[in-house]
């Protein structure tokens, strides 16, 4: 132990007496001794994302024991401090106006305090970017802990995901199938115990490519929350973050372009939410490496689903970590030459090391390479003279839906139709099933004011039910796209993340409910079959009214966000925080 710890300028630097005594007084305090303090031993910070508010995670609070015991152990000092919580379902307007929000305080956390490692305790969906992104912008050796989603949902015998139910419970309360009281039960019985949602929504995803990014433990990723596997886990985790300190293996040693397309490679294959798109996006530019938009289609869309669970098939974590987990997804990618095996991981090992000998337990859940779920399930950057990107998830068209609209033999891959479009969700709501609406089986539904300006944070909003009348009809789904996002439980096959947003002066604030699209995924585009003359009139009008309207902001943050936020393409990060990079001195 020769190299001097940061955390030795806080606790022990006879050159500033006065503030040495001021920085150890007060962490006496509370019981640690001066001893303890003075000794040179790392001091291991717990960034704990746990509280009431955010009960996806607030196991961290009771695992946080364990990781305290690992570091103990290992010769280290655990200091554990709150991160701003983040529940993806309760905050309002929405969840994602907080990740830059959580990042930059634990930007201020980890490099304002004697902290030399830090624990990410990860789980909800943005949880889990804010903390890497936080971790790589100071880059001080940082291992992740998921705290694993939660036991399988069960409703008479069949398996009930969460979020993924809500989206099936609506068309069937649409449908007057069952009514609210109904609807609230299917929800509850689908979350009994703690962690996060136990579908492939975004935290399965985010835990996932944590693990395949080398930013926690092998296996640890999909371990059920209450399964005694995950405070194991814990205390794994809180030893080797020790071991990292005195290693000085850090957040840059690891997040390289290797490990962001070893982790796209992995998105596809396990069936990863289109929000993996977006936090990775902004992880790498924090990170400093240089990944596009296209990477997402180069190295992931022709990769299969492996991964049979919920919303694409129809298993739940539980089942996911029985049949061996994230481990076993990489090892069927490296037998195809998928994986950048050499990728270094915080175990101080290779992911090909970690997972060259890793079985698929469940074949039905886990399914080898050669007997796929379904093919090229990764994600279309498609291009149009609406946006200059937006993505899909092509694997997720229902077989109902490709009988719609993709089953003329003369052009099998592209359809047209109508646009209907709403400004907003509010907007959407009042308006869907107004029988005035001229929506039918031939429209297209279109979101726009749901981007990171328009509806501060950008909005889960696009996947849109049809209007009820439809539903009875047996139209389940329209297609759909829009300038925000959809929830990483819902399977819908919609056109996402267009960019640039109304908001941002894209040309989607000039389309008109009648317009037509053709969209084409063959060839990865979607045409406004409007003429250039007619864009640029809409375009005069609309300047001379002040560019497109949008509802004001309600909090300060709000605000700030606004002013400094990209676009979801480019991960939708506070644009001047990129150029922070390795920000400790060292
Ligand atoms: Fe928190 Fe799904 S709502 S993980
Ligand atoms: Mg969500």
């Amino acid at each position: 132990m020769t190299r001097r710890l940061r955390s030795r300028a806080w606790l022990d630097n006879p050159d500033n007496p006065d503030l040495t005594a001021l920085s150890l007084e007060r962490y006496l305090n509370y019981g640690l001794t001066l001893d303890e303090l003075r000794s040179g031993k790392p001091i291991i910070g717990i960034a704990q994302t746990g509280s009431d508010l955010a009960p996806c995670n607030r196991h961290h609070i009771t695992l946080a024991q364990r990781v305290r015991e690992g570091i103990r152990e290992a010769g280290g000092i655990a200091i554990e401090f709150p991160v701003h919580p983040i529940h993806e379902n309760g905050k309002r307007p929405t969840a994602a106006l907080d990740r830059n929000l959580a990042y930059m305080g634990l930007v201020e956390l980890l490099y304002g305090y004697p902290i030399d490692g830090v624990v990410l305790t990860i789980g909800c969906d943005k949880t889990t970017p804010a903390c890497l992104m936080a971790a790589s912008t100071v880059d001080i050796p940082a291992i992740a802990l998921s705290v694993g989603p939660m036991l399988n949902g069960w409703h008479k015998g069949q398996r009930v995901g969460s979020g993924s139910i809500v989206w099936q419970a609506r068309q069937m309360m649409a449908a007057g199938e069952i009514d609210y009281e109904g609807f609230i039960e299917l929800a509850a019985t689908s979350a009994p115990s703690v962690g996060y949602c136990n579908t492939m929504g975004t935290a399965t995803t985010m835990n996932s490519l944590t693990e395949a990014l080398g930013m926690s433990l092998p296996g640890s990723a999909a371990i059920p929350a209450p399964y005694r596997e995950r405070p194991q886990m814990a205390y794994a985790t809180g030893k080797r973050i020790v071991d990292m300190v005195h290693e000085d293996l850090k957040p840059s040693d690891i997040l390289t372009r290797d490990s962001f397309l070893n982790a796209i490679a992995v998105s596809s294959a396990i069936g990863g939410s289109t929000n993996a798109v977006v936090h990775l996006m902004a992880l790498a530019r924090h990170a400093q490496v240089e990944l596009d938009l296209t990477d997402w289609q180069s190295h992931g869309h022709d990769i299969p689903l492996l991964v049979n669970l919920q919303p694409a098939g129809t298993y739940l974590g539980e089942d996911f970590h029985q049949a061996g987990g994230v481990p076993a997804v990489i090892a069927q990618l490296m037998g195809q030459g998928l994986i950048a095996e050499d990728a270094r991981t915080v175990n101080g090992r290779t992911i090909g090391e970690n997972c060259r000998n890793a079985e698929i337990i469940l074949p039905d859940v886990i399914r080898t390479f050669d007997a796929p779920l379904a093919h090229k399930a990764g994600f279309l950057v498609l291009t149009s003279n609406l946006f200059d990107s937006a993505i899909m998830k092509t694997s997720v068209i229902s077989a109902d839906f490709r009988q719609r609209y993709l089953s003329d033999p003369q052009s099998p891959n592209a359809f047209e139709g109508v646009a209907v479009v709403f400004d907003g969700p509010e907007d959407y709501h009042k308006r869907i099933d107004d029988p005035a609406e001229p929506i039918t089986a031939q429209s297209i539904l279109v979101m726009r004011g749901s981007g990171t300006i328009g509806h501060p944070g950008s909005a889960e909003v696009v996947n849109m039910r049809p209007p009820a009348r439809l539903i009875k009809d047996g139209i389940k789904a329209l297609p759909c796209l829009g300038d925000g996002r959809q929830s990483g439980t819902s399977g819908s096959a919609s056109i996402l993340h267009i960019s640039p947003e109304a908001a941002a002066g894209g040309n989607i604030a000039l389309l008109k409910t009648g317009d037509r699209l053709r969209v084409d995924l063959e060839a990865a585009r979607v045409d406004w079959l409007v003429s250039d003359d007619e864009i640029a009139t809409r375009r005069q009008a609309l300047e001379a009214a002040g560019g497109y309207a949008y509802p004001p902001s309600q909090t300060p943050w709000q605000e700030v966000q606004r002013g400094l936020t990209g676009q979801l393409d480019t991960g939708a990060v506070l644009e001047p925080a990129v150029k922070y990079y390795r920000i400790i001195d060292r």
